[in-house]
Formats: C-alpha cells, sequence, structure tokens
C-alpha cells in the first residue's frame, strides 16, 4: 500500500470584497491589483464566523467525500496562522465539535506552507502503520490579520480552508515525493507584528519565484519523473506571476495549472487544499493524474510534492 488523499473539502466565506471595494479603501486600482497579481475578488469572513468556522465546514466536506466517520479519524491536523487562540488548538477544538474520539489532534505552523507540511506530517504516521485515516486542514482568516491601511498588503489576503483525508491507498497511488524546507533568516520579510501582516513584498516574491519552480521540478526528478509526465500543477495561489514561473518552469499549458487567485487572493494555508478541492469537483484531476502541489510562505518555508492521484 501506498499514502495518499482519498478526499478533499473546502470552504469559502460567503461575503466578496472586489478591488472596486479596495479602490475606495486604500490608495489603489483595480487594474494595478490585476495585473500585479492576478487577483479580482476575495472572500472574507464575518466578524463573528472564525477560523474554526471555515475548518469546520471544510473537514465536514473532506468527510463525506472520503465518506468515512469522523469516528474513524486516527489524527487531525491543521496548519493556520489564525487560530481563534493559542491553546486549546484549533485542531483539539475540530476534535470535539466532530465527534472524532479516537484522534489525537494538533496545530501546524507553517504559514502558506502549511497544507503540505501537514500532509507530509500525516504521511509519516501511516507509512508507519501507525494510523490509518488523518484528517489535514489549511484554514485561515487573514482577514483579522490584515492591516486595512496598508495597500501593500490588504489587497493580496482573502479567508477560506481546505481540507483532505490523508489514508492508505493502492500502491500505484499517492505520494511519491516530497520536499520540506524552511530558511528562518528570510523571517523578517514577512512576519506578525503587533497583530497585523508585515510583508516585504519585492523580496517574499524574489524568493518565491526562485523556491517554487525549484522545488516543484526538485520533486518531479525525486519521484523519477520527467516534466513531460506531470499531468497538473496546484501552486500557492499568491501571485498569479510567482504561479506562472512554476508553470513554465515544468513546462506545462495555462489549463494544466490551477487558478484560483483571481476569485479568493491568497488564501495562506487553505489555497492550495481549496484548489485541489474544487479542481477534483470539477474533474479537472482525474483517476491516475500525476499532480505536483508547491508552496511557499512565511517563515520562511516552502514544501513540494507529487501525487499519483487516486484511491
Ligand atoms: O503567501 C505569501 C505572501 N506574500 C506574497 O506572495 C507576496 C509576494 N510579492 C508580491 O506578490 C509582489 O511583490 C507584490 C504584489 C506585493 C507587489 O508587486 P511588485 O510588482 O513587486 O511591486 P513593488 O513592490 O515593486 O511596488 C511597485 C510600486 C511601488 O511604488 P513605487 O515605490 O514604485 O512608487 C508600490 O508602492 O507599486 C506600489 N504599490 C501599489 N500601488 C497601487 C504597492 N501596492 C500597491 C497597491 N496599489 N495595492
Amino acid at each position: 500500500m501506498a499514502t495518499g488523499i482519498i478526499g478533499v473539502g473546502h470552504y469559502l466565506p460567503e461575503d466578496i470584497l472586489t478591488n472596486k471595494d479596495l479602490e475606495k479603501m486604500v490608495d489603489t486600482t483595480d487594474e494595478w491589483i490585476r495585473t500585479r497579481t492576478g487577483i479580482e475578488t476575495r472572500h472574507i469572513a464575518k466578524n463573528e464566523e472564525s477560523t474554526f468556522d471555515l475548518a469546520y465546514q471544510a473537514a465536514i466536506n473532506a468527510l463525506a467525500h472520503a465518506n468515512i466517520e469522523a469516528e474513524q479519524l486516527d489524527m487531525i491536523l491543521v496548519a493556520t496562522v489564525t487560530a481563534d487562540q493559542s491553546f486549546p488548538s484549533l485542531a483539539c477544538q475540530l476534535q470535539a465539535k466532530l465527534g472524532a474520539s479516537q484522534a489525537s489532534a494538533m496545530d501546524i505552523s507553517a504559514a502558506c506552507s502549511g497544507f503540505i507540511y501537514g500532509v507530509i506530517t500525516a504521511k509519516q504516521f501511516i507509512d508507519g502503520g501507525v494510523y490509518k485515516n488523518i484528517l489535514v486542514i489549511g484554514a485561515d482568516k487573514l482577514s483579522k490579520i490584515t492591516d486595512w491601511t496598508d495597500r501593500n498588503t490588504c489587497v493580496l489576503f482573502g479567508d477560506g480552508a481546505g481540507a483532505a483525508i490523508v489514508s492508505e491507498v493502492s500502491e500505484d497511488k499517492g505520494i511519491l515525493s516530497f520536499e520540506l524546507g524552511a530558511d528562518g533568516s528570510g523571517g523578517n520579510a514577512l512576519h506578525q507584528e503587533d497583530n497585523k501582516i508585515r510583508m516585504n513584498g519585492r523580496e517574499v516574491f524574489k524568493f518565491a519565484v526562485r523556491k517554487m519552480p525549484e522545488s516543484a521540478e526538485k520533486v518531479v526528478e525525486k519521484a523519477g519523473f520527467t516534466k513531460s509526465d506531470v499531468d497538473y500543477l496546484i501552486p500557492h495561489q499568491a501571485n498569479v506571476r510567482i504561479m506562472e514561473a512554476a508553470r513554465e518552469r515544468l513546462g506545462l499549458p495555462k489549463k494544466k495549472m490551477a487558478y484560483s487567485v483571481n476569485k479568493y487572493g491568497n488564501t495562506s494555508a487553505a489555497s492550495i487544499p481549496i484548489s485541489l478541492s474544487e479542481d477534483v469537483h470539477e474533474g479537472k484531476i482525474k483517476d491516475g493524474d500525476l499532480i505536483v502541489l508547491v508552496g511557499f510562505g512565511g517563515g520562511l518555508t516552502w514544501g513540494a510534492m507529487t501525487l499519483r492521484w487516486g484511491k
């Protein structure tokens, strides 16, 4: 047996904030945001809707898609930088609400790379034969730590959650290679200060256009494939210019790359699982496809994996 993903789900809050809305809030234009980032709209959670609420909905959807009950979960991992409290963890809160009585639970802090860190952590427990089903969630409500007066950051982010059930799959499917990395010396380029996101956009951009393509290429090679074997790429949805760098390095046509940054902005740890879930449910990812997931984020961190889709 191998370790893979047997179900996915996602959730986005209802309210939509457009570039036109942002023009009224800070000195920016729809044209600037679209051409520099690819973002047109983002979903923003209401005040009373917490990161927990987003994560819960995504979890319910993933459990239904995998056709398993919460009692069958052995572990819950939540990748987030916006948990409602530092403790108890969001994962423990979910364990209670879902009724996942057999599951251990913890949060993972790796910013936008968190979902990949979570899936690869889950893989170790399943490969080792310790656990069978692990719920991995990427959930963030960045709107609550966004400085809505800072045009350098407030145009970029959105709220949302995506989830996956990591489990045993047949030998020819599942996760084939991965890479996780960190460079703490670059931490100041993207950090939280006085409860707000602070970012040196140009620094993060330079790091990301180097790391995402490099890491994507590396995991394809590690799995013993060539770029032409790749069917689909899911990059962290931060900025279309960064995503394009990864797509071009793998030599893929545009339609073979997940693209939701235009609708949802950068949803941090949620961006990769939202795209994965959406594209699986829309039939863009099919049984047997070789897909590459790749992300980068605060820390600085990065992560990538190749995955043969299916059970
Ligand atoms: O999950 C990881 C999270 N972070 C990221 O992914 C961020 C990565 N970085 C980026 O995506 C890009 O660097 C940005 C989108 C943040 C900025 O794009 P850029 O092409 O790197 O622009 P820049 O930082 O070089 O700024 C160009 C100009 C500046 O004006 P001056 O100094 O040339 O006069 C900025 O002040 O654009 C200005 N600017 C804006 N103008 C209108 C910055 N933000 C805005 C804005 N509207 N919202």
